[in-house]
């Protein structure tokens, strides 16, 4: 091979090597033949460009290999930068050596199938659909939305913590929970970090950690998987409203960072820019009370329910659902809260409010893409914390084992302090920025209750 500098698509299309002899290693995106002319487009992690290996032009031996490239086969091919307004983008590359490095025949998925109601084929050969434009460019509002992430928390002086994901304590309570064996002993994938979260607190006083959470629902709608990476922070000498507050900064901050470190890729996934340079604090902020009263003012569809019958009006002391979550933010820019729930409804560590209320907030997404966000002031209380495990265990019929819970009572014995903290969902919030269909592709490999493969 020659010489030549090695290059990235982007750079080609940004003018910054025209009439200029380069080297591009990518893979075929598409591939055309007439017997003297190859056509391949080629796409690398940057781009996609349109190349043309025209016999003659080309050494013999590259033109061979052009002739054997078929789509995803992986190439390094050498030749002109040329302007040309007819190609996409601008530019072509006229080829000169051409070199097939790996071969690819009968590649099983085609960009055209992408639209095709083929979801279980995709799905099967997720492992191969990665490559997809589609999925390249939410895998990297992905990686941006997580460097966002860092980048806020790195700047407000919490400290990173990565906690065990295997427990033997049950943090959100509920049948959700996916249990194992752990040499002899009953253990469970970590629903939330949250509980260690609150230990670590002791030291650092304000901590966050992204790690993988596992519920074991059995839902199968657009925003709930088995496995999802969490992104969960304690805070010290904070109360659920300066908990809301570091949450509409984080959503904001990560909202407007992407609009600028990942433009192309909302463009191509048909999100306007703009639309997420407009989340600034403040967020809306509803008692579950109004938010109740606001969704009975309304007229929309609700469902129905397993017997088939239309559902009704909300009644106080539901949860929000999926229509009831599009029905509270219609017109809204920005993502809302909705604070106060019912104590009966929420996790035994709530703080209370001394009303039947504990001092919590879910965040929902704008557009119906639904809670985001979980959070609440904890509960320093011992005793109403026992008082909540023992209501929750008989609302579920389960067995109660507070024995489990001790070294969480006695972070309340030695140096209690008021703290709070919350957890968002990392997939969600992709799924909200990217205007994702399915919050599976929000992820590389999705963990569903039908699906742990590939
Ligand atoms: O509301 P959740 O259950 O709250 C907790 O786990 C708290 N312990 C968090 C805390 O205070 N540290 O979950 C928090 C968020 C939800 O708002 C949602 O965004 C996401 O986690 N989440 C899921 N995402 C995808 N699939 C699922 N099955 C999810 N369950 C929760
Ligand atoms: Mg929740």
């Amino acid at each position: 091979m020659s010489a030549s500098p090695i290059v990235h698509i982007r750079d080609i299309l940004a003018g910054k090597h025209t009439g200029e002899k380069v080297t591009l290693r990518g893979w075929v995106w598409r591939y055309r033949t007439s017997g003297k002319i190859v056509f391949a487009t080629l796409r690398d992690a940057t781009g996609t460009i349109q190349t043309t290996t025209k016999k003659g032009v080309a050494t013999d031996a590259g033109f061979e290999d052009a002739q054997k490239a078929a789509i995803e086969a992986s190439v390094i091919l050498t030749g002109t930068v040329k302007a040309d307004e007819r190609a996409p983008g601008g530019f072509e590359i006229g080829v000169e050596e051409f070199q097939l490095v790996g071969p690819s025949q009968d590649f099983p998925i085609y960009e055209s199938t992408v639209d095709a109601d083929a979801q279980e084929t995709l799905l099967d050969k997720r492992h191969l659909f990665l490559r997809s434009r589609h999925l390249t460019n939410s895998m990297i509002l992905r990686a941006k939305t997580l460097q966002a992430f860092r980048e806020w928390f790195d700047q407000r002086d919490f400290y990173e913590v990565t906690p065990s994901v295997i427990t033997t304590g049950q943090a959100e309570g509920g049948s959700e929970i996916f249990e194992f064996d752990y040499f002899g002993q009953k253990a469970y994938l970590s629903q939330s970090s949250q509980l260690y979260l609150e230990a670590l607190i002791y030291g650092l006083e304000r901590v966050y950690c992204l790690l993988p959470s596992f519920r074991a629902e059995k839902s199968r709608t657009r925003k709930h998987l088995t496995e999802f990476q969490h992104l969960e922070a304690e805070e010290a000498w904070v109360d659920n409203a300066g908990n809301m507050e570091i949450q509409e900064q984080l959503v904001s901050y990560v909202a407007n960072r992407v609009a600028e470190t990942a433009r192309e890729q909302l463009v191509a996934l048909g999100r306007d820019p703009a639309d997420l340079l407009k989340v600034k604090p403040p967020f809306k902020r509803y008692t579950y009370d109004e938010a109740i009263t606001a969704l009975r003012k309304k007229d929309y569809d609700r469902g129905r329910d397993a017997k088939g019958r239309k559902r009704g009006a909300i009644e106080w002391g539901e949860d929000l659902g999926a229509p009831d979550e599009v029905a509270l933010v219609e017109g809204e820019e920005k993502p809302v809260f909705v604070m106060h729930w019912p104590q009966d409804m929420k996790a035994f560590y709530m703080h209370s409010n001394g009303d039947g209320t504990v001092a919590n907030a879910d965040m929902i997404a704008p557009e119906g893409y639904g809670e985001i966000i979980g959070g609440s002031q904890r509960s320093t209380d011992i005793e109403w914390m026992k008082q909540r495990l023992e209501a929750q265990a008989k609302r579920d019929g389960t067995e109660l084992h507070l024995a489990a819970y001790e070294w969480y009572f006695d972070l309340r014995r030695y140096g209690s302090v008021p703290h709070s903290g919350f957890g968002l969902g990392t997939e969600r919030v992709v799924r909200w920025l990217g205007k994702l269909e399915h919050i599976r592709d929000a992820t590389p490999f999705p963990r569903t209750p039908s699906r742990a493969y590939p």
